[in-house]
């Protein structure tokens, strides 16, 4: 692990479970990276909590305080430049970000989508792969492009769909996959390994 602490921020939406995997893997020292603000589009997303208890900076910024969804971006884009993070995680963030701040930030935002990429983009992936009869379903972590869940893939982790699951039951299973595949890639940015 290298010693310079390496700044990063995390955009959030609701429950913020990865974001609580994130603050546990840096509690116990497994990566150098430090989450210097944590920003919702949602005042009462339950992660804002996780963080005020880890003693990150918090902000809110909703979409319905701007007339519209560039101003939005904006607001959010010097909220982020006064922060100066080297890396914009987005887990479980549910807005799309438009292309001048994707351009801004080239190369710098990564998500987590919960399927195996190119299969599954958007919402209902596990209900969606329970119907199409997939065998295998996964986690996928990638760079944020301007095409929706498209942008260049970092890593994925998968595992198989059992004849009794259901959505609810895959979901866990995924949630379990991506609290410890997020971490892991994020810890990979710090020690510079992914470029
Ligand atoms: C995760 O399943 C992630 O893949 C998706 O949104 C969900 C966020 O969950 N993008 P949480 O808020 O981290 O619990």
């Amino acid at each position: 692990m290298t010693t310079a602490l390496y700044p990063i921020a995390i955009l959030i939406s609701g429950n913020g479970s990865n974001l609580q995997a994130i603050i546990d893997a840096i509690s116990a020292k497994k990566t150098s990276a430090q989450i210097v603000v944590v920003i919702s589009d949602q005042a009462n997303a339950y992660g804002l909590e996780r963080a005020k208890k880890a003693g990150i900076p918090t902000k809110v910024i909703s979409q319905q305080d701007f007339p519209n969804h560039n101003q939005f971006d904006t607001e959010l884009q010097n909220c982020l430049d006064q922060y100066q993070p080297k890396l914009i995680v987005l887990a479980g963030f549910m807005r799309i970000l438009g292309p001048e701040f994707v351009q801004h930030f080239h190369g710098k935002v990564i998500n987590i989508h919960p399927s195996l990429l190119p299969k599954f983009p958007g919402l209902k992936t596990h209900q969606r792969a329970i119907d199409e009869g997939e065998t295998e379903h996964g986690v996928t972590i990638h760079f944020v492009t301007e095409d929706l869940d498209n942008g260049p893939i970092i890593a994925q982790a998968k595992l198989a769909i059992a004849p009794e699951d259901t959505a609810e039951t895959l979901q866990q299973k995924i949630h379990q996959l991506e609290h410890q595949l997020y971490p892991e890639i994020i810890n990979l940015f710090a020690e510079d390994k992914i470029k």
